[in-house]
């Protein structure tokens, strides 16, 4: 069963500041998908972590210019989420960039909203080839689900079939054009900041890295807390 975040932080201080603080801090995830909480120390960041749930991997995000992948690149990230056993995705800022670098965030319930029937069923049914990170992940997964009464995206859209059936292939345009249409979050990261995702919901991105590049963000993903 899911978990409340309103429940997992009543009554205990993850923010260093008052109850004020903690709750806006739960109710921002609740009603937004997402919470930007500046300037925390590693000590409050391992409280956030292990408030929200357990860590199953880690990353560090920087240019790397011996990797071919786009993550550790400074190309531009198009709207995703990442593997689907990540029910939270948190990124602590250790360096920022002086131009560009900037995380983009867009509601994937919002986007749903906008499709007609026949596209939210025919998106039910286009399957993605999972990412292989773990042992047991499965070969594909649909782009949205129902589990316990709550919808799940998994939107790793360049894994795709090219394939698709008609229907299906029209209505994954559409809500790709309505990703385009929206107005996304946009938050530059500073030093010490946290940004937590809810992966089932926020389709996540950046903007091109430019200037420095000494970009340095730890990625946590962290599966779901379950009572
Ligand atoms: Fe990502």
């Amino acid at each position: 069963m899911n978990t409340c975040i309103c429940s997992m932080v009543g009554g205990t201080a993850i923010l260093a500041a008052g109850r004020n603080k903690r709750m806006s801090f739960a109710s921002e995830l609740e009603a937004n998908g997402y919470a930007h909480i500046p300037r925390r120390t590693k000590a409050q960041l391992r409280e956030i972590l292990r408030r929200l749930g357990s860590v199953i991997y880690e990353t560090d995000v920087k240019i790397k210019p011996e990797s071919k992948a786009l993550v550790t690149s400074a190309r531009a990230l198009d709207f995703h989420t990442d593997h689907r056993k990540a029910k939270w995705v948190v990124w602590h800022c250790v360096e920022q960039t002086d131009d560009g670098g900037e995380s983009i965030l867009v509601d994937a319930e919002k986007i749903y909203a906008q499709l007609s029937v026949r596209e939210r069923a025919a998106l039910a049914k286009i399957m993605l080839f999972e990412h292989k990170i773990f042992d047991d992940d499965e070969e594909c997964r649909p782009l949205v689900e129902r589990r316990n009464g709550k919808r799940i995206f998994y939107y790793s859209f360049w894994l795709a079939r090219r394939d698709l059936p008609a229907g299906q292939k029209a209505a994954l345009n559409s809500f790709r054009a309505a990703i385009e249409r929206e107005e996304p979050a946009t938050i530059k990261l500073q030093k010490g900041d946290v940004l937590i995702a809810d992966n089932h919901r926020i389709l996540h991105g950046r903007r091109i890295i430019r200037g420095s590049q000494n970009r340095f963000l730890k990625r946590f993903w962290l599966s779901e807390t379950t009572a």
